[in-house]
C-alpha cells in the first residue's frame, strides 16, 4: 500500500470542456506538488481526452466517474473501461448517485469492478449508508452488503490494490459532513470486513472519505486513523478550497515516506 495521501476531486456533471481546461490551467499554476500526496481529477467524460493531453502527469492523475462493464459491442451511448484504458488511472464505481439516481445494483457494480481491474484501471468502490439506515444502526450491515456485492468477482490480491471510498449518502452534497469519529468507526468496520473476507493483507488497502469535505474540515479526516485520503465533490471545483485540501493532505502525511 502506498503511504501517499490520495485526494480525488469528483467534479460530477459540472464544467464544459473549455471550462475544465481553463480550471486545470490555473490549478496547475497554483498547486505545489508534494511527494506525499497523489492528486486525482475526475472530470466529466468529455473533458478526459483534452485534460489527458493538457495536464502535467506528475501533478495530476485522472479518473473516470463512470463506465460500462462490457469492453465493446452494441451498447449505444456507453463508454467502456477498455476505451478508457490509457486515459485514466482510476475510475469511480458504485457512487451513491449511480446507485440512487441510475439504480445501479450490486450486479452492475461487481461487473464494473472486474472490468476496471481487467483493463488496468484502479477502481474506487464507493460505499455508504443512508440517513435512515444510520438511524436504524444498520451502517455495518449496509457496508457489509455493499462490500460483498461489489467485490465478489475479485481475488484477495486484486482487492488489496483497489480503493474504497466511504461516502455516507446523507453527507453527500448536504454540507452535513460526518464526524471524524464516525468516519473512523466506519473505516475500521470496512477494514475488519475486508480482513474477514479477503485476509489481513487485503485489509491494508486504501480507504478514503467523501461527503461535504471542505478545506476547513479536510485536516481532521486526514489525521483520522485508517483514512488514506479524501473524495471531495463541491470543494474540488473551487480552486482555493481544493488547494487547501491538498495542503492539509501534505501536512497530515508528513513524516511518512512518500
Ligand atoms: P460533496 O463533497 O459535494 O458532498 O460530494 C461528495 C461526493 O459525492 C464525491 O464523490
Amino acid at each position: 500500500m502506498s503511504d501517499k495521501k490520495l485526494i480525488v476531486g469528483n467534479w460530477k456533471m459540472n464544467l464544459t470542456v473549455h471550462e475544465a481546461s481553463l480550471y486545470v490551467h490555473t490549478l496547475e499554476k497554483e498547486l505545489t506538488t508534494h511527494r506525499n500526496v497523489e492528486v486525482v481529477l475526475a472530470p466529466g467524460m468529455l473533458a478526459l481526452p483534452t485534460l489527458a493531453l493538457q495536464i502535467d502527469h506528475k501533478k495530476f492523475k485522472l479518473a473516470a466517474q463512470n463506465f460500462y462493464w462490457r469492453d465493446e459491442g452494441a451498447f449505444t451511448g456507453e463508454v467502456s473501461a477498455h476505451q478508457l484504458h490509457g486515459l485514466v488511472k482510476y475510475a469511480l464505481v458504485g457512487h451513491s448517485e449511480r446507485r440512487h439516481v441510475f439504480h445501479e445494483g450490486d450486479k452492475d457494480i461487481r461487473a464494473k469492478m472486474q472490468a476496471a481491474v481487467r483493463n488496468g484501471i484502479t477502481p474506487i468502490l464507493c460505499v455508504g449508508e443512508t440517513a435512515h439506515e444510520r438511524s436504524e444502526n444498520e451502517t455495518d450491515a449496509v457496508l457489509h452488503d455493499q462490500l460483498i456485492g461489489g467485490l465478489a468477482n475479485l481475488t484477495s490480491e486484486e482487492v488489496e490494490a483497489i480503493v474504497i471510498a466511504y461516502e455516507p449518502v446523507w453527507a453527500i452534497g448536504t454540507g452535513n459532513n460526518a464526524a471524524p469519529h464516525d468516519v473512523e468507526a466506519a473505516v475500521a468496520s470496512i477494514r475488519r470486513q475486508i480482513e474477514h473476507l479477503y485476509g489481513k493483507k487485503a485489509s491494508d488497502l486504501r480507504v478514503i472519505y467523501g461527503g461535504s469535505v471542505s478545506g476547513a474540515s479536510a485536516g481532521s479526516y486526514l489525521r483520522t486513523p485508517g483514512v488514506d485520503g479524501l473524495l471531495p465533490g463541491g470543494a474540488s471545483l473551487k480552486k482555493e478550497e481544493f488547494t487547501e485540501i491538498i495542503e492539509a493532505a501534505h501536512k497530515a502525511g508528513k513524516g511518512k515516506k512518500a
